[in-house]
């Protein structure tokens, strides 16, 4: 096919190709808080001498926040194409420096995407007519589908209901069936972390006297850690594998498959004041978790009971809400302020954010009044769907007692087989609920 010399023209290419291309597929210039085109991105470059730094400029840097990507594009026209220079220089030059994962080279006949730290394409697309906009953003959407983090925060306003149960063995459940899983703890009591083996519990547990227990919670003085994530995450040298730590829980993992849990942890450091006075306060942890594009399938995150910057952080980080709730008329209740919480996330992120997958009942038992609350809430909030409910069970308390899986204690401990299998239902039903949801 034999192109008009305008697409010899870089700055025609970047127009009529790269931008058509990125809001066909559904990022535009700026939506919202929700993804955003940094054009002439810089990346700083050692210079060859040694003599310091000098800085290269990319044609794009792309922050689509609604799934959690982001990307560098380098722009090349019909007359200058794409190079093995080129590709090189991507590759191991503006990925590298830059810690973004991928990379796009495109000019009017092809797009390749790299991944950092591989020499081969991860995909490429023969571009039949760069006029013809449409396969080209399908081919880029696709994509950009395949690398999308999910985002889920357990979240109610009230205590003790079963909000870190949830997250832990949600997370364990996603691990076993291959998804690689980062687990959020946004509680100062941390007790996700604890369970799940980043938190020195055994040191604790095996402490003598309430000075040796001080002297281990003073070890994390110096952790970087949830707080160091949310306040760091902003700046240009932030490299989000110093917070990240993997879970105790992997060594009961079938080690066939991919599936690992990796938590940012939290600690009585977690504290909301440390936010106040920063830009962005509320949407930190949203532009951090960007950072860890294509490293995870699943993001949980577990939150205090309470209203902060720091639960704030969590609601306009997740895609999605599971709200655990007994089945008592206060706990009902209690249900109303995330419902209005989340509301107003919706709103400001155009339902990017904070969509309300349903109500987990929780700690039921065959109780009348855990039936007519259950029939109460269904009446008052209609249009939030009910999920399968996790009923009350000693073998619960057993499991986050060991600090091991439900599932894990059910191995070995048939009896609590029944409340194991809610719990892989639970988790099932979730993965199908935003299956539904995102093939809408
Ligand atoms: N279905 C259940 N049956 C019995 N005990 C449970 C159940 N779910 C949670 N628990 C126990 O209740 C306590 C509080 O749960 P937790 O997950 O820490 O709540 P939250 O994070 O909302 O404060 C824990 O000791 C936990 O083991
Ligand atoms: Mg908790």
């Amino acid at each position: 096919m034999s192109l008009s010399p305008k697409w010899d023209n870089e700055a025609y290419v970047s127009v009529h190709l790269v931008q058509e291309m990125l809001i066909h597929a559904g990022i535009p210039k700026k939506l919202g808080s929700m993804s955003c085109w940094h054009p002439e991105f810089r990346i700083k470059m050692p210079k060859i001498d040694g003599s310091g730094f000098t800085e290269k400029k990319v044609d794009f840097l792309i922050e689509d926040h609604t799934r959690h990507v982001n990307f560098l594009i380098e722009i090349k026209s019909a007359k200058q194409r794409i190079s093995d220079a080129a590709r090189f220089q991507l590759v191991e030059k503006y990925l590298y420096r830059s810690n973004i994962k991928f990379g796009v080279l495109i000019d009017p006949f092809s797009i390749e995407i790299y991944e950092y730290g591989q020499i081969q394409p991860k995909a490429t697309l023969k571009i039949e007519d760069p006029n013809h906009i449409e396969p080209i953003a399908n081919f880029l959407k696709k994509f950009l589908e395949t690398l999308k983090m999910r985002t889920i925060a357990i979240h109610t306003s009230k205590g003790g209901v079963g909000k870190t149960t949830l997250t832990i063995n949600m997370a364990y459940e996603l691990a076993k069936q291959g998804n690689r899983v980062l687990v959020v703890d946004l509680d100062d009591q941390a007790n996700a972390s604890l369970s799940l083996g980043v938190n020195k519990a055994d040191e604790i547990d095996a402490a003598s006297s309430l000075k040796k227990v001080e002297e281990i919670l003073d070890s994390f003085e110096d952790r970087q850690e949830l707080i160091e994530f949310l306040l760091e995450c902003v700046l240009d040298d932030f490299d989000y594998r110093s917070y990240i730590y993997p879970s105790s829980f992997n060594s009961h993992l079938n080690r066939t498959n991919d599936g690992f849990i990796d938590v940012l942890p939290g600690s009585y450091k977690t504290q909301p004041h440390e936010l106040e006075r920063k830009p962005f306060a509320d949407n930190r942890l949203n532009k951090g978790l960007q950072k860890l594009a294509g490293k995870y399938d699943y993001c949980l995150i577990d939150t205090p009971p309470t209203y902060n910057r720091i639960t704030w952080n969590g609601i306009y980080a997740a895609q999605y809400i599971v709200i655990p709730s007994q089945m008592e008329y206060l706990s009902v209740y209690g249900i109303r302020n995330p419902i209005k919480q989340t509301r107003e996330v919706r709103e400001d992120t155009e339902d990017a954010r904070a969509v309300i997958l349903g109500i987990v009942p929780m700690m039921t038992d065959n109780t009348k009044i855990n039936k007519t609350v259950l029939k109460l809430v269904k009446k008052t909030f209609d249009k939030i769907p009910i999920l399968p409910e996790l009923k009350r069970a000693t073998d619960i308390r057993e499991a986050s007692h060991q600090r091991i899986p439900l599932s894990l204690l059910a191995e070995n401990k048939p009896a609590a087989g029944s409340v194991a299998k809610q719990m892989a239902n639970l988790t099932h039903n979730v993965v199908e609920k935003i299956n539904s949801l995102e093939t809408k």
